[in-house]
């Protein structure tokens, strides 16, 4: 094959891998999986007259209460500074390992309003920031509608941005509740220690992490108390730009949050 072949022929197999849905590489080569099982050792033959092996005795790995570890962990961070450094520490949630970034929280922690989305996805995980990506655009824009953003000084303007998982889920794929719940204690902490007035949960992911169920084409717009603050569920921007007809809604909510806030 000549180069020009060589190219296009890798090039096809790379569109065909995304195609299939692996749009992240793992390790800077590829690696042969084929070559490594043929480099192990034979098996050992017992010898006919040798006695056969006393199978071992499995050891049982020592259970981790991760959700317990998570709360100990989040109880005894002091302010947001210490809960960010005990997030990034914590070992036992698998998505740390996949992801790029820790995504903690963007806008102004003194902030009315804290916003509350799912995970990061691609944009953030390299931003190292929650919503940068067209969904966090889409945010802003609906912020601005209501003259507010996350880059306001101003504590009345402003939101406080943050999410249920600080690390991208691979492919983007919804959170699982086990890493929901393994999560959950920080979340909580953060929304004490951020201390709003107003939470808005985008989505179902925080719906199933703070109120403990989903459905937010029926929980959307309805005000609920969550961690003793009052809570409005809203659509998700990701959504919002799928279903374009379903700004409508997101219209209404956010004038009730701006009732709300300047009520
Ligand atoms: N979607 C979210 O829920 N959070 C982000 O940070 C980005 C997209």
């Amino acid at each position: 094959m000549d180069s020009s072949e060589i190219y296009w022929n890798d090039r096809a197999l790379l569109e065909w891998q995304v195609e299939l849905g692996a749009t992240d590489a793992i390790l800077d080569a590829p690696v042969d999986r084929y070559a490594l099982e043929a480099a192990k050792p034979a098996p050992k033959v017992a010898a006919a007259t040798e006695k056969p092996a006393a199978a071992p005795v499995p050891t049982k790995a020592p259970e981790v209460d991760a959700v317990a570890l998570a709360r100990t962990a989040a109880e005894t961070a002091g302010d947001l500074n210490a809960l960010s450094s005990a997030m990034q520490a914590f070992e036992h949630c698998e998505l740390k390992k996949g992801a790029r970034s820790f995504v903690f929280c963007d806008g102004n922690p003194a902030a009315r309003v804290m916003i509350i989305g799912e995970a990061p996805g691609r944009e953030e995980d390299r931003a190292g920031r929650p919503f940068v990506g067209r969904a966090g655009q889409l945010l802003d824009r609906m912020l601005e509608a209501i003259q507010m953003g996350r880059a306001a000084d101003d504590a009345a303007r402003s939101v406080y941005i943050t999410n249920v998982l600080p690390w991208r889920p691979p492919s983007n794929r919804t959170p699982d509740k086990d890493e929901i719940a393994m999560m959950l204690p920080f979340l909580e902490r953060h929304v004490a220690l951020a201390d709003p007035e107003i939470v808005v949960l985008m989505g179902n992911t925080p719906c199933q992490a703070l109120l403990g169920r989903t459905g937010i084409t029926r929980m959307r717009g309805n005000w609920v108390d969550v961690l003793g603050k009052p809570c409005l569920p809203m659509f998700h921007p990701a959504y919002l730009l799928r279903n374009p007809i379903a700004k409508r809604e997101a219209w209404a909510d956010l004038l009730d949050l701006n009732a709300r806030l300047r009520g």
